[in-house]
């Protein structure tokens, strides 16, 4: 089913004691929230757990990792796997965020194997993609995004992709302030949806969720969440703030 999520990407913000505070300041209010409208959160690793105990019996309410290991076990020095993460309660893996495909190289290929790990853990991939300003500028966007998904999800079965939610991020709007217009937006998610669609059928496309991602704020979701093929957000800086962060929960 395809729902609406407001996704919080905490990235690597907060120590233990702000992000008990942050999760209190959220958890005690009662957000418009359902079976089709949720919340995620993506913690940094150490406050996995507490997370999920803070959360637990919140419903509607779930906990995404930043990363994880495309490996299943073994010897892997500082990574972290799957099932260590479904055994804390986490139910969301955020993969491929822009800032990991640039500082940790992480390219279309690993991510396909990441996906993979997710999917058999029987969790969540949170499937960042978009492209950098100088790409935007070339005119050249849909093209670049469209081969993202073309070649680290393309493998996947139709059955395998409806479990998937995708996350629309254009660089040059994460932590600029600089939001793609609700028009730019839903341009590309209408373009995302379609070359979906002419894969898997438009039944499978109209399945998925996805999210856009780039300085969505308490101001800005409304708008951005009411165009038809934008199921919500993925929310950095703003989601660091429990009163900006229940607004876009609320906008949904
Ligand atoms: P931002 O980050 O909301 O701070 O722009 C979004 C993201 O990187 O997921």
């Amino acid at each position: 089913m395809r729902k609406k999520i407001a996704a919080a990407n905490w990235k690597m913000n907060t120590t233990l004691p702000e992000a008990k505070a942050l999760l209190q300041a959220i958890s005690g209010q009662q957000p418009n929230l359902s079976e089709e409208k949720i919340a995620v959160f993506g913690i940094p690793f150490p406050y996995l757990l507490t997370a999920s105990e803070a959360l637990a019996g919140k419903p509607h309410h779930f906990i995404a990792a930043q990363n994880c290991s495309e490996h299943k076990s073994g010897a892997y020095t500082g990574e972290t796997s799957v099932a260590m993460l479904a055994s804390v309660g986490v139910q969301f893996v955020i993969l491929g965020h822009s800032e990991r495909r640039e500082y940790q190289q992480e390219g279309n290929a690993l991510l396909a194997a990441k996906t993979n790990a997710v999917l058999v853990a029987g969790l969540t991939p949170i499937f960042c993609c978009g492209e950098p300003l100088a790409i935007r500028e070339a005119g050249t966007e849909n093209a670049f995004v469209q081969q993202q998904l073309e070649e680290s999800l393309f493998h996947l079965t139709a059955e395998e992709i409806q479990k998937l939610v995708i996350a629309y991020e254009p660089i040059w709007a994460i932590g600029t302030g600089k939001t793609a217009s609700s028009q730019q937006a839903q341009d590309m998610h209408a373009h995302l949806r379609s070359v979906l669609a002419g894969k898997y059928g438009a039944d499978v496309a109209a399945n998925i969720s996805i999210l856009y991602g780039g300085s969505v704020k308490g101001s800005n979701a409304v708008e951005l969440f009411s165009q038809p093929d934008v199921d919500g957000g993925l929310v950095g800086g703003a989601s660091l703030n429990a009163e900006e962060f229940l607004q876009i929960m609320n906008a949904l």
